[in-house]
Parts: C-alpha cells; structure tokens; sequence
C-alpha cells in the first residue's frame, strides 16, 4: 500500500455572538481602548453566554469542519480536543463532544498544553494516523477562558477571550500532509502563568475562592519575553525537519496572543508580515482556540490554496511552545465519495442474495 498521508479536508470555527469592546473593558477595570490597542492590538473579543461551554462550542466548530470534509459523525475515528479550560475536570470534554456529535465509533481525549494544545493534539493526531491506528480525526482547540479570568485584574481580563477551532484530519494518498511537527516544554517556568487551586494539588475551598486562586495568573512581561524566542526556535526547527525554508512558506499562521509578540517572532524570523494571517483584532487571545480558528478564517477569506506550505507556531503556559508545517489539502478526498458508493451498492447486492437464497 502507498504510504499515506495525514491531510486537512476540513476546517471551521465558532466564536460566540457576544463582543466585549476595549470600550466595555474602561468601565470594568483601569484601563483604556489607546493601552490595550497599543500593547497587544486588541480592539474586541468574543465571551461565552451563560448556555456555552467548550464543548457546545467545540461541537458547533467540528460540525462545520466535519460538513466541509463531507464525513459523516459515525465515521469520526478521534476526536481530540486541545483545551486548558475543559468543561470538567473529568470527563474529558472530547467525550462531550463525541456524545453531542453521535461520533459512536469515536475514541476521545483531550491534551492540555495551554495555548499550544492544538499543536499538539494535531501533532498526535498525526502521528496515529500515520501510525495507521486510525483513519481520521476531529481536531479541535477551544477555550471558555472568561470563566477563569479575575475581571477585576486589568493584566490579565484584556487579554484572553473565548471559542472554538477544528480540523479534520484524514489519512489520503497525497503525496504530502503534515510534513513536521515539534514540540517542547520547560516546566520550570510554570508559575508565570497558571491557576493555582481548584484540582488536587490545592483543592477548591471557601478559602481558595476567597484569594481568588481559581483564577488565571500571569507575568505577562515575563511570557512576553520567552514567547518570541520561542515561537521563532520552534519555527526554525519545524521548517528543517520538513526540508524547508521561510521562503517556501506561504502562509504563518500564529498563536494570536499580542501583536507586538507576533511581529517579534516575524522580525526574528525575517519574514514578511504579509505573510503571516493575524485576527486577534477581533477575538483577542483564545489560547488553544486561537491557531485553528486563525487558520478556518485564513481559508474562508481563499488565503490558503491546494499546495500551499503552511507554517503554525505556538506558545502558551508550562512552559509550552512548538510548530507544525503542512501542505494546504482543503478539499475532501475525491475517492471516497465513490468508495462510499461502492460499499453501499456491494452491500445492497449481498442484502439481495440473501433474500433471494433459497432456505
Ligand atoms: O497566550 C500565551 C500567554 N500569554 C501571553 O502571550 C501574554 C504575553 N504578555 C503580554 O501580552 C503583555 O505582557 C501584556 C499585554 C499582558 C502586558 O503588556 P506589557 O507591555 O508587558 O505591560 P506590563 O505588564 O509591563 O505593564 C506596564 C504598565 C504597568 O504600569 P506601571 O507599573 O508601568 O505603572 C501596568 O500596571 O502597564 C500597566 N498595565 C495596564 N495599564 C492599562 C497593565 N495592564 C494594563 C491595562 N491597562 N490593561
């Protein structure tokens, strides 16, 4: 058999109806539209309503990316879902999603490396795949961080915001896929940015809550620093195990953490801003959420085309940071349709035998 390939035949997100300007911001905490756009080019991001979650959005955002690959729920293999603000602690909010999605042959887990979980998860998706354990999978990064914020801490409330991204992820002929992923950690580093109480290690109690320790948070000078050293290493790195260079990539397609981050790592980098998809405008940081919805919008807007290099580069709390580059697909395999048709005819014609074999 050739050997087969992991593509992207599919791709949506969701971001909730709920917009909270810089000018909303002003009359929560000490801050203003001018700072905010200045220091992270910020203008709005989108919060959950009181019904949404990370997996009803995580949901909305897979059925579009399934509808585009013209998969059918019952054919989904995986469904991994990247988040650090999961529905519960346990069960999995990917098993949430299975439920909602009717995937029943599905297995499901989430992976929690902060912001870079999407990285990851496609980085294990991927591998499973290629690994031929399975066909397909549902890849999503989708976070609910405004239920973890302390909204009377300006550091940290300007920042993040909600929603969901995903991909479907198929194995395929084609002669390229995912070229190379990589991923790292320093978990030295973790304290600059993490929630202190609420699982085991410091239980949830009226205490906890009182300190407010159930909250994100963050050194965000600190991040700032390591994040564009980081994101542009992990390019770097990305880019030889694929065997290739910037000049070969088409588009980057970023963590949308701060402006002032991403310009860094492209004037590191010496790549063309151009060339690199930027929307935290309009959602602000949405953490694992951020690359998959960047990337759905970057192909709704026709800025990714069959061939394209694709170059994703994260970084997030752990310390976490890693990159992937892949070859743009984008529409669903031509061949199973036909497959599809096949089964279904050689299935009618053994129903027909059976009836008409004598008893
Ligand atoms: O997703 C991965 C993880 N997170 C990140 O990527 C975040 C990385 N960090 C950042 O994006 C930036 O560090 C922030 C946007 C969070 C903060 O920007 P900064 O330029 O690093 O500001 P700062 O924390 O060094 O604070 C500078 C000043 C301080 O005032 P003083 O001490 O100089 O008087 C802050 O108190 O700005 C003040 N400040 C604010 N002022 C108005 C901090 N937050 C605000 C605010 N509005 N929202």
């Amino acid at each position: 058999m050739a050997k087969q390939n992991a593509v992207i035949t599919g791709w949506g997100f969701y971001a909730p109806s709920k917009v909270l300007t810089n000018f909303d911001l002003e009359k929560i905490v000490d801050t203003t539209d001018q700072w905010i756009t200045e220091r992270t080019g910020i203008k709005e991001r989108r919060i959950a309503s009181d019904g949404e979650n990370t997996s009803s959005m995580s949901t909305r955002a897979a059925k579009i990316a399934l509808e585009r690959a013209r998969l059918r729920p019952s054919e989904v293999e995986l469904i991994i879902v990247g988040t650090c603000s999961p529905d519960y602690l346990f069960p999995a909010t990917a098993c949430l999603v299975q439920d909602a999605l009717g995937a029943e042959k599905a297995g499901a887990f989430d992976v929690e490396a902060a912001c870079t979980s999407f990285v990851a998860a496609l980085a294990i998706a991927n591998g499973m795949i290629l690994g031929g354990a399975v066909r397909n999978a549902v890849v999503i990064g989708a976070e609910t961080l405004s239920r973890l914020l302390d909204w009377t801490d300006r550091g940290t409330c300007v920042v993040f915001g909600d929603g969901a991204g995903a991909v479907v992820l198929e194995a395929s002929n084609a002669s390229v896929g995912i070229e190379s992923t990589v991923l790292h950690s320093d978990g030295s580093k973790g304290e600059l940015l993490y929630v202190a109480a609420g699982a085991t290690r410091i239980p949830a109690t009226r205490e906890t809550v009182e300190k407010g320790q159930h909250f994100i948070r963050m050194q965000g000078g600190e991040v700032f620093k390591l994040a564009v050293k980081s994101m542009a290493d992990a390019a770097d790195e990305a880019l030889v195990d694929a065997g290739l260079t910037l000049e070969d990539i088409v588009l980057m397609v970023p963590h949308q953490a701060n402006l002032r981050i991403i310009e860094g790592v492209a004037k590191r980098l010496r790549f063309p801003m151009e060339k690199v998809f930027v929307n935290l405008q309009r959602y602000g940081n949405t953490s694992a959420a951020s690359i998959p919805i960047a990337l759905a919008e970057a192909a709704e807007q026709g800025r990714l085309r069959r061939g394209d290099k694709v170059l994703l580069v994260a970084f997030g709390g752990g310390f976490t940071w890693g990159a992937a580059v892949l070859e743009w697909y984008g529409v669903p395999i031509p061949d199973r349709r036909e497959k599809s048709i096949v089964e279904r005819a050689s299935r009618q014609l053994e129903d027909l035998v059976d009836r008409v074999r004598p008893v």
